[in-house]
This record gives C-alpha cells, structure tokens and sequence, in this order.
C-alpha cells in the first residue's frame, strides 16, 4: 500500500528513520509509524486530533467541504431518496440492496425485534427516575447473557445474527425504557410496521386504545435515524473498536458504545440544546448576545450545545437536512413559530456572523436541530440520546464487523510518562 516516504530526522538519533506514507482513496495521506517503537519513540497525540486508528471503507468526511459518504453515497442524497433499513444494509454490506435483498434483510430485521421475556426483569432494578441512557447501557450489555448459541466472532453467520439481533432490537429495548420510566406497560413490538413506526408505536401506544401513526413523525424519525447512522471514527465508534480489538462479545461492545455516546460532548450534546434553549428562554437580542458572551468567555464553562465539531470546518451536512425536516414538521404541526424554534434560528443567525465562530469555524452541527423535532413529537428530553443510540448502533455493528472480519491486533496505546522515575519505599 505504501507508495511514498516520510524521513524523520530527530536530533540525538545517527540516522533519520524512513516512514511509508499511504494514500486512500480519498482524505489525507497516513504516515505509518509503527516502526517508531523500534526505534525507541511514541508518537503523541491526546484526543487523536491528527492520528487514524484504521483503515475503513464504511464512511468518509470532508471537514472542509462539509462532505459526508456512507459507501460513497452523499447523506442528502440517501436522506431523499432510502430508508433507514436499506441505509443498514448499505452500512453492513457495502452495497445497497436489490429488491429482493431488501425485502429478506427487512424480514430478518423484523423477525428478531422481541427480547427474551426475561430481560423485563432486568429493568425492575432501576429506579423508576432512572435517566433512560443508564437503563440502555445495562440492559443491552445483559443481552450477551440469552445468546451463547451465536457468539463465536470467528464465525461470518454469529457475526451477522448479533448485528441483525442488535438492529433490531434496540428500538424496543429504548422503547421499553421510556415506558418503564413513565410507570406505563411495555408495548410488544409489531411486525406489520416499518422500523420508524414500529418504534413510535412502542414509545407511545397504550393497551387501552387504538395507537394511529402520524406518517409525518413516522418519515421524521426514520430520517432522524438516517442522519445518525454513523459517523466514521467518532468517539464511540473508537470505544466499540477498541472493547472489540480484545475479542468481547458485540453486545459487550455496543454497550461500551453506548456509554461513550453519552457524554454531553458528543451524542449527549441534543438534550444539552434543549437544556440550553429552555435556559436562554426567549428570543431576546440582549438575552441570545448573553449566552453567545458566555460561550465565547475562557473563563465560563459554558459552550454554545449543537455547534462545532472535531472534524467539520463548515457545516455539518446532516445539520442541514436536519433544519429543513425541523422546519417540514414544525410547519406540518402548526409550530412553524415554535419559541424554542426561533431562538435556535436566532443563535445559529447571531454566532455564524460573529467573529469568534467564523474564526474556529463553529457551525452547528447533527445536534442542533433534531432535539425541536424530537420533542415536536412528544419525545422526552432524556430520551434524545437514546434515539441517537439506537440509530447509531448500526454504525458501531458495522465498524465492529469491517475490524473483525479483517486482521486485527488489540488497540494498546502508549503514553509520555511525566511521574516519579524508581525509588525505594522508605526503610523502617
Ligand atoms: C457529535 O466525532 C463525531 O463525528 C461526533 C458526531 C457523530 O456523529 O458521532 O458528529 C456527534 O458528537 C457532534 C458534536 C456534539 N457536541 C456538541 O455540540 C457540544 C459542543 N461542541 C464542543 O464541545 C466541541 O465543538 C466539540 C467537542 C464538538 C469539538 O471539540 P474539539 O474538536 O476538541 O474542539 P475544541 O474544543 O478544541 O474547540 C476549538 C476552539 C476552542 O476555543 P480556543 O481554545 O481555540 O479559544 O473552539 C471553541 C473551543 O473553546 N469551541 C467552542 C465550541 N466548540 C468549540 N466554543 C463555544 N461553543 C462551542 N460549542
């Protein structure tokens, strides 16, 4: 793969080390510098900001351009024109599916949307207040515990019925969450519903009465899970490669996923927007220019939620598609003056004319808009994260299958060690 060189020269060493420099088929050119050790150096790089973990085929971003490809295909293009369904087998498989394909995958996807009775059970030790996501980290990591049939990870087909397992099962597993934290009885999955019904059925039918879907949450949740999919080598998607390098079992590594998505910098940063925007309150000049201060200001902690990001220096692409289906839905609902709605509007307007943004190239990103959408549904705040979850948990199955299915070695970083060099513990 290596078609040039990098030479390193450092002082103090006789000779300078030669590197291979390998290009992809698109995005920067790598230095392989795993001979490094041999020569007695690390590399250094705390977060990652410039160094790949692999070599992948699933997803590319163009940070600078605001480009994003899963299997080459533009996000505004499979938001237009696929489904969430057909974007997993894509994610999976490499190729979008024919007629047939889709129809099988969809059946497979459909026939293993139930959880064992048993796993119930698990939810009885939460609180009822628990926060969803905490909920979702245990249970999906207890799902390893009702199928020792099917985990050899050497083997193609254990491979593909946990990710099938995992697809499928997540949205009942979030749905079954919700009602747990709302004291309400769980809803068993309906297989005459497409993925995006299905779940919304889950979260809020109810024995008593007839539940009718809302076609326009049904194909704003189905985008929603689009936009989610994945994201190349983003935080949790490292931590699912990095607890599937040691050979544990998917469901193992999907709920360490699960747990690095929480975080407010990442997949948790949608319900810190809603935070944010009910804590800003209204649309006032004086009072949006206050929180815009505050995130410019070192010493506040405080960070505008929904915007920057570690990879674009434009706009996120999935931003996009996802203001335009906010404004579909809300206009759809008769909320196309929703306060919250305006202020967001007024934020992203205010910070991409200021100097302080444009300098560090902060737009917003996937964040920003899906928390309106989401709760112009009647989605709880604490369930955002969750949906992102459970959208991105194709992402996380299908890096997890690309790295396992291809040779691999334990991720085992090195470090620059600044602590106390040997002395002897104090004589008596
Ligand atoms: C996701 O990696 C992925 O692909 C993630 C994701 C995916 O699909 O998997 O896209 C999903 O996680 C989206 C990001 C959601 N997070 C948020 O919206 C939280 C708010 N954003 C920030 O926390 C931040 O922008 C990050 C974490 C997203 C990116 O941080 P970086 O790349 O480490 O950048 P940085 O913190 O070094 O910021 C560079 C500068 C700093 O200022 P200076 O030190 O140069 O003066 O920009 C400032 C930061 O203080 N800055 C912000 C800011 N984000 C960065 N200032 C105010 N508000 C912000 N939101």
């Amino acid at each position: 793969m290596a078609d040039r060189k990098a030479t390193l020269t450092v002082e103090g060493l006789d000779k300078p080390i030669e590197l291979p420099v390998y290009s992809g088929s698109a995005g920067p050119d790598v230095i392989d510098v795993r001979s490094l050790g041999a020569e007695g150096l690390f590399t250094y790089d705390p977060g990652f900001m410039a160094t790949s973990s692999c070599q992948s085929a699933i997803t590319y971003i163009d940070g600078g351009k605001g480009v994003l490809l899963h299997r080459g295909y533009p996000i505004e293009q499979l938001a237009k024109h696929s489904d969430f369904v057909e974007l997993c087998y894509l994610l999976m498989f490499g190729e979008l599916p024919d007629k047939a394909q889709y129809k099988d995958f969809a059946g497979r996807v459909r026939g293993h949307t139930m959880v064992h009775e048993q796993l119930a059970n698990f939810f009885k030790g939460f609180r009822r207040d628990a926060h969803p996501m905490s909920i979702l980290c245990g249970v999906v990591g207890g799902l390893a515990a009702f199928y020792h049939d099917h985990l050899d990870i050497t083997k193609q087909e254990d491979r593909e019925i946990s990710a099938i397992r995992l697809i499928a099962k997540m949205p009942t597993i979030a749905a079954m969450s919700y009602k747990y934290n709302v004291g309400m009885p769980f809803n068993y999955p309906r297989n005459d519903l497409n993925y995006a019904e299905n779940f919304l059925y889950m979260m809020f039918s109810n024995p008593c009465e007839d539940y009718e879907i809302n076609p326009v949450f049904a194909k704003a949740m189905d985008r929603i899970f689009m936009l989610h999919a994945d994201h190349e080598q983003n935080a949790s998607t490292s931590t699912v490669r990095l607890a599937g390098s040691t050979g544990a079992n998917p469901f193992a590594c999907i709920s360490a996923g699960i747990a690095a998505l929480w975080g407010p910098a990442h997949g948790g940063a949608n319900e810190a927007v809603l935070n944010m925007l009910d804590e800003i309150g209204d649309d006032s000049e004086e009072n949006i220019q206050r929180f815009i201060d505050k995130a410019k200001d070192k010493n506040d902690p405080f960070k505008l939620m929904g915007f920057g990001h570690r990879v674009y220096r434009n706009f996120d692409p999935r931003a996009k598609v996802m203001k335009e289906t906010c404004d579909e839905v809300l206009a759809q609902l008769g909320m196309a003056d929703d306060p919250q709605l305006k202020i967001a509007k007024r934020l992203e307007q205010i910070a991409l004319e200021d100097e302080y943004f444009i300098e560090r190239k902060l737009y917003p990103n996937v964040d920003f808009y899906s928390g309106i959408i989401l709760k112009a549904m009647g989605i709880p705040t604490n369930m955002f994260t969750v949906i992102f979850a459970v959208s991105r948990t194709i992402g996380w199955i299908s890096h997890w299958h690309e790295m396992i299915s291809d040779s691999y070695k334990i991720s085992r970083p090195r470090q620059l060690y600044v602590g106390h060099t040997q002395r002897d513990y104090p004589a008596e």
